[in-house]
């Protein structure tokens, strides 16, 4: 059997791991709302409508951070339609995926609903058609106890308790073509600093997320990032980036290995960030926030093609990005995730875009089930098992040659280290098609550590996944068991698989 080894010491470190790493994303888009987490006359709906067995999944992810109302949306939203007494609030339309808004959800029932699953939620305001006023008085209407006047009114629609929302991201893909109000760099970054300025008069403690490229593609990237962040470097904390990975010629080698795009991706922005500090003489670290990531297939023609030359008939609800993922995009997010694990340093907020029905790990049917895609079980282990803080891994693992990529290391692998909890949690993925891979690990400063569990997910079809029918039809199962002797294991990390190795103190 090819051997591949993994190395760690617990006093080598990448960073903590962010509890808001394992965000997600809900955008007024398709089903995620209406006919996603709002469902009134569901037979599990609770009293505002909203499915309870959706919220008892999203509760199972322990979802940190919910990036909330969009997305593109956001761009052409006025959020004071969301307000007030639902019956006399205006149905508009909503450009972006030409659909009918009914505004029947907005951000008080959206912050009630994220409460009860037990995420904090991560607000965009609209830079697109909206600036300064909409922004700023969107948050004194959330954050603000009384007193004021957006105060008061949020008080009169009945919500007592502010929000307390803390993170902000200003705008959405602000360089994409196909925004509502796209800007140049100068544009948004200028406004972005006025709009970012405005919020943090009002609270310096607010934690704000600039607009970063739509995707390493753009022909703007990263010149988009220099520009906009030398505009407003020192008012925001966060640059996003966003990137989605298809599988356009079904090459298994090649959709495995996008975890290294994912890295690449990330230590160019950072270094863009950090040639900004350079440039004006800054003492603040920028750090990023991969607010959309996921696999999508079709992503590409989807973006070649444009987002509006689809002529459907206006309507709420549609069937809309509704991905079925398969056990081979299940893998992909398993390596994605271990790459933001790696990049703990910088990386301190993630979306898996999106959470329910939109190209997400929860799927519904209206008046019917929920249940849970492939991609559910690899961000459930993160979420559940890697906290703490992310070692320094030092992997040697056989690789394989790949055109795009180069060599291209069958194994991927991140270790979170929970020192409170006295807990090892090793992440692996065997991009092998056809071997197993002996997995040898020295932790040669933690050996009084012995294995709790050894989970694994894998199929013979790679093109398996569940619906209706067969809600179990990918689910993980226990692994092989883990050998281990004085600081020194052997696991045994199966063809095409997802691992989650836990080891626990004695
Ligand atoms: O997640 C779907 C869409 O992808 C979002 O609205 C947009 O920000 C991105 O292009």
């Amino acid at each position: 059997m090819n051997r591949a080894r993994l190395m760690v010491d617990k006093d080598f470190n990448i960073g903590s791991i962010d509890r808001r790493l394992y965000g997600s994303f809900v955008e007024h888009l398709g089903r995620a709302v209406y006919g996603g987490i709002y469902e009134p006359g569901h037979r599990t709906a609770d009293r505002e409508g909203f499915r309870t067995d959706v919220i008892d999944l999203v509760k199972e992810l322990d979802v940190s951070i919910i990036r909330y109302p969009g997305g593109n949306f956001v761009s052409n939203y006025y959020w004071e339609d969301g307000v007030g007494p639902v019956g006399k609030r205006p149905c508009r339309l909503d450009l972006a995926w030409r659909a009918l808004e009914p505004n029947k959800i907005g951000v008080n029932e959206f912050c009630s609903w994220a409460k009860k699953a037990g995420s904090e939620v991560m607000m965009s305001v609209n830079l697109g058609t909206r600036g300064i006023e909409a922004a700023r008085s969107l948050v004194e209407y959330c954050n603000q106890p009384g007193g004021t006047y957006w105060s008061d009114l949020r008080i009169s629609h009945g919500v007592k308790k502010p929000h307390g929302i803390k993170v902000w991201c200003l705008g959405n893909e602000m360089d994409g073509p196909w925004q509502v109000g796209h800007k140049t760099a100068n544009e948004y970054g200028r406004l972005a600093n006025e709009v970012g300025k405005a919020l943090k008069l009002y609270d310096p403690d607010l934690k704000l997320v600039a607009c970063g490229s739509s995707n390493r593609d753009m022909p703007t990237f990263p010149q988009w990032e220099a520009e906009v962040l030398e505009r407003c470097y020192e008012t925001v904390d966060y640059i996003s980036l966003h990137t989605y990975y298809d599988d356009p010629e079904d090459d298994l080698a090649t959709y495995l290995a996008n975890s290294i795009d994912m890295d690449t991706f990330i230590k160019s922005v950072k270094s863009t960030c950090d040639y900004v500090r350079a440039k004006t003489r800054s003492k603040k670290t920028m750090y990023l926030s991969f607010d959309e990531w996921n696999a999508w297939s079709f992503y590409h023609s989807f973006i070649s093609k444009g987002l509006d030359d689809t002529v459907e008939p206006w309507t709420t609800g549609a069937h809309q990005l509704e991905d079925v993922y398969t056990f081979k995009d299940a893998l992909l997010v398993g390596c994605l995730l271990i790459t933001l694990l790696r990049n703990v340093d910088r990386v301190k907020i993630a979306c898996l875009a999106q959470l329910v029905n939109v190209l997400a790990p929860i799927m519904t049917r209206n008046n019917g089930p929920a249940w849970r895609q492939p991609i559910f079980y690899p961000f459930l282990h993160a979420s559940q098992h890697a906290r703490g803080e992310s070692l320094d891994v030092r992997l040697e693992s056989p690789t394989y040659d790949n055109a795009k990529f180069g060599d291209v290391p069958y194994i991927d692998a991140a270790v979170a280290y929970d020192v409170e909890n006295e807990r090892l949690t090793i992440l692996a993925v065997n991009r092998n098609p056809h071997e197993s891979i002996l997995l040898e690990g020295d932790l040669r400063s933690l050996k009084e550590y012995t294995p709790v569990e050894h989970i694994l997910l894998e199929h013979s079809d790679l093109k398996a996944s569940n619906n209706t029918g067969k809600p179990r039809n990918v689910v993980p199962r226990r692994g092989a068991e883990i050998k281990m002797d004085s600081g020194r294991f052997e696991a045994v990390i199966p063809k095409l698989s997802w691992n989650v190795i836990r080891l626990g103190r004695r």
